[in-house]
Order: C-alpha cells, then structure tokens, then sequence
C-alpha cells in the first residue's frame, strides 16, 4: 500500500476523508496531524480521534499542531457548526494526541516510511510550512503532495479565494515552493463530486458506526448549488475526493501549470493565480522574469467514478 499522512482540520469533509483513507486498501496511513482552520486545533484534534474510533482505526498517531496560520489572526468557518463537525453530538474520544508536535511526527513518519510518502493536506497549510521551513531534509522522502485548496476559477473565503490558501496564504506560497511534485485539487473539482440523496440515506441506515457517521456527515454538507430541494440529503465528498485522487489518480484529469498565491493585501489576497496562458514561453516573451512553480492542477474529474469509488470503501 500508499505510506500517506493526512493534515487536516476535521472538518465535516475532512472526517469523510479520514473515513475513505483508513478503509482504503490501497493507502496505508502513517499519521494523521491536525491544524487549526474549521475549528480551533484542539477541536480538531477531538473531532479526528473521534472520527478514527467511530472508523474502527483508533491506532493511528494523531497529533496537535499549529493553533494559528503564521501572519493571519485565527478565523474559523462557521459552515461546520459550533463543534467544527456539524453538531453531531458524537461521544468525546477516549484516548489523546500523540505526545509530540504535529510538525515532529510528520518528519518521523515521512524519514522513517521505507517508502516516500503521498503527503495529503486537506486544511490550512500551516503546519506544512512549518515542516518544510524546519526540516527541508523531509522533501528526500515525500513523493507526492496532493492538497485540497485553491481554485482555478472561483473562490468560496474571498470571491477569488479558497478556504485553506486564504486562512494561511503565507503558508500555501512556502508549500508551493518546496520542489515536490505537487497536485491541486482546488474548488473546481471539489465542489462536484456530490453523492445523491437516495445513497446518503442508505448509509446513514447502515449497521457500522463508520459507514453511518459518513451518512450523517454527507447529509451536513451542502450539494451543489442549483439542487433541488428532493436533494436536501445529497451531499459534496469534498476533501474527501483528494484522498480518492491518490487512491485512483485517473480518476481526475490534470495539468502542469505554473500556480502562485496572491500574498497582497485587498481583495485579490489568497487566490491562487493559475497561469493558463497558452502558448508556452508567453511570459518570456512579454519580459516576466520570474520562475512560478508547476503543479498538477485537477481541472476535470470523474464524478459517478469518485463517488462509487467512496461507496465501495467506506461500504466495505
Ligand atoms: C476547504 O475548507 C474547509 O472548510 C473544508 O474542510 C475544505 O478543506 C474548502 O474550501
Ligand atoms: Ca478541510
């Protein structure tokens, strides 16, 4: 299997991520590292151990990382109820975090994996910055991050700006950097992969707590805009469907295209700006000097293939 360590900030999409990743038999996960973002990192760290117990996978390491993004103030998304995992009522977790900070354990998992490890962000990309800031020696033993953020077109934090690149844009620009092959699952492909009313009633049915929790997790999360209101059930797998790119990477399609993040302050500030200019060598020609890194950027995906491919997991 695929050494993979998820960073999160869990999240309703995040612990459908989570419910995917540990029962995927194909992605072996070394580690799960929490980060502030949907709720303050102490919720998150709750929510996650939480999630893992009700997924019947309560050994995998957690641990509590960055309680702010490096410049930003702290602002939470209010879209996943006071309890960041859309008030569920779920029991507390019996056991803790890891002993160690979230930026230790990713350096321990990622050196000691045999290995390279898919580093799979679904959050603010702080604690990643971090990592990369503190020990570059790690890039050597990553092969591949895939992170949920950005978008090409569209923003949902700003008009322009997605959730996770605008909570830490500093961040996001020390991770874009860090000279590892990279994909983006940004909001163009994000936001479509929804799962129709009908199947989220049939898990939230379902005799496993895990398979049930994704029912009720699926059933908080907003379709599509447009939906009808016989849809109230239907849910976006969200940062769910980044976990489904590294199990089945066919199942998006992508681009290698230069992606910078807007660090300036105003309107324009964590978009990330995605060079789609078609001729290449364009930028040369009009006098740009400056080399913007490349990364795989997700610009259509498969949707009845991700959504059938979380069914046969979380189902299993
Ligand atoms: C991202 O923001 C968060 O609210 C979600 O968990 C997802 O990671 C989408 O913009
Ligand atoms: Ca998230």
């Amino acid at each position: 299997p695929t050494p993979v360590i998820i960073d999160c900030d869990t999240g309703v999409d995040d612990a459908l991520a989570l419910l995917f990743a540990v029962r995927h038999p194909a992605l072996d996960v070394r580690a799960i590292t929490c980060v502030a973002g949907n709720t303050d990192v102490d919720g998150v760290v709750r929510n996650t151990l939480t999630v893992l117990e009700q997924a019947g996978a309560p050994d995998i390491p957690v641990a509590r990382g960055a309680e702010r993004p490096l410049i930003e103030p702290p602002r939470t998304a209010p879209v996943h109820g006071s309890d960041g995992m859309g008030d569920l009522g779920l029991p507390a977790p019996a056991r803790q975090p890891v002993d160690m900070d979230a930026v230790t354990l990713l350096r321990r998992e990622i050196l000691a994996s045999p290995t390279p490890v898919t580093l799979i962000p679904t959050a603010p990309l702080t604690n990643i910055a971090l990592l990369l800031r503190t020990h570059p020696e790690v890039t050597r033993n990553i092969e591949r991050i895939v992170f949920m953020g950005g978008a090409v077109e569209v923003g949902n934090a700003t008009p322009v700006a997605e959730f996770n690149v605008w909570h830490d844009p500093e961040a996001a620009a020390i991770l874009l950097t860090a000279g590892v092959p990279m994909t983006m699952y940004g909001l163009d492909v994000f936001t479509r992969v929804v799962v129709p009313a009908p199947t989220v009633h049939r898990l939230r049915e379902s005799r496993d707590p895990g398979t049930r929790l994704a029912g009720d997790l699926l059933a908080h999360r907003p379709a599509t805009p447009g939906s009808s209101p016989d849809d109230s059930e239907a849910g976006g797998l969200g940062d769910a469907g980044a976990v489904c790119a590294v199990a089945d990477p066919a199942g998006i399609t992508t681009r290698l295209l230069p992606v910078e993040v807007s660090l300036a302050p105003g309107p324009t500030r964590g978009q990330t700006i995605v060079d789609r200019r078609p001729r290449p060598g364009e930028a040369e020609h009009h006098g740009e000097a400056r080399t913007t890194p490349l990364v795989d950027v997700a610009l259509d995906v498969d949707v009845d293939r991700f959504v059938k491919l979380y069914l046969e997991t979380v189902e299993r």
